[in-house]
């Protein structure tokens, strides 16, 4: 499978890498695509990986990865061009995240309205699948907790591309857990602040969320 991920940070590496070590072609978009930095990660993953704009990195996904900074999706998209997405499979791992002076984390909107389904908006023929947002780009892909595979929360409105989506975090370790339509962002975004506070206050980062079901 060809992935194309928009954006280059911390979790579009992560992934990237994860879908390379499962033999898929990535591509990480940038506005800066020949950076050192972006050097660094294609000299790590090997020729599986591959870096160029936005545009190229959503038009040559079958799979595209949103991994833009939250609050700048829209503008992330615009710069990629909606049409690259077309009816493709598009999963948003964003949150729109912004802190307060003192270094609070807090969303910059939430409650009636969630950055999935603002990119869901943005790309109406998409089908915009929320994940990996409730969790650090450091145990995105094959996280290992004493309790067992933790549970990876998604959302959208196709469940045709939720299944795949599930089946994608089944590959990467996760056991998937299907909160509705593209609304449940709602729910999900605030759980990365809750996942935040929860590290900044337990002095580690190397948590994850777990559904206990009897
Ligand atoms: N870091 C984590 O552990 C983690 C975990 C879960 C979810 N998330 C969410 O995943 C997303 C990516 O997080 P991240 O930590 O990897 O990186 P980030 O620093 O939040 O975002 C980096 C990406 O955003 C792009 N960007 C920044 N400003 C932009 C602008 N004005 N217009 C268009 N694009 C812009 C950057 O583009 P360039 O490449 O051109 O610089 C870069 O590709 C965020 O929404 C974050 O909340 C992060």
């Amino acid at each position: 499978m060809k992935v194309g991920i928009v954006g280059s940070g911390d979790v579009a590496r992560s992934l990237g890498k994860g879908f390379v070590e499962l033999g898929d072609e990535v591509r990480l978009g940038s506005r800066t695509p020949d950076s050192d930095a972006l050097k660094a990660w294609t000299a790590a993953v090997g020729s599986r990986g591959t870096t160029g704009s936005f545009a190229d990195a959503a038009g040559f996904g079958d799979l595209v990865v949103l991994a833009s900074h939250g609050v700048e999706n829209e503008n992330a998209i615009r710069l990629a061009g909606p049409r690259q997405f077309g009816r493709k499979i598009v999963i948003d791992t964003t949150n729109p995240l912004a802190f307060t002076p003192d270094h609070r984390p807090l969303l910059a909107y939430g409650g009636n309205d969630s950055a999935g389904e603002r990119v869901q908006r943005a790309l109406p023929d998409a089908r915009v699948v929320k994940a990996f947002n409730t969790v650090g780009h450091a145990h995105m892909v094959h996280p290992k907790f004493p309790g067992g595979p933790p549970t990876m929360f998604y959302c959208g409105n196709d469940p045709a591309a939720k299944q795949q989506v599930a089946d994608l975090l089944r590959r990467f370790g996760w056991e998937p857990a299907d909160v509705g339509g593209i609304e449940g962002a709602r729910l999900l975004e605030p759980m990365c602040v809750a996942w935040v506070t929860l590290g900044i206050l337990g002095g580690s980062f190397d948590i994850a969320f777990k559904v206990l079901r009897a």
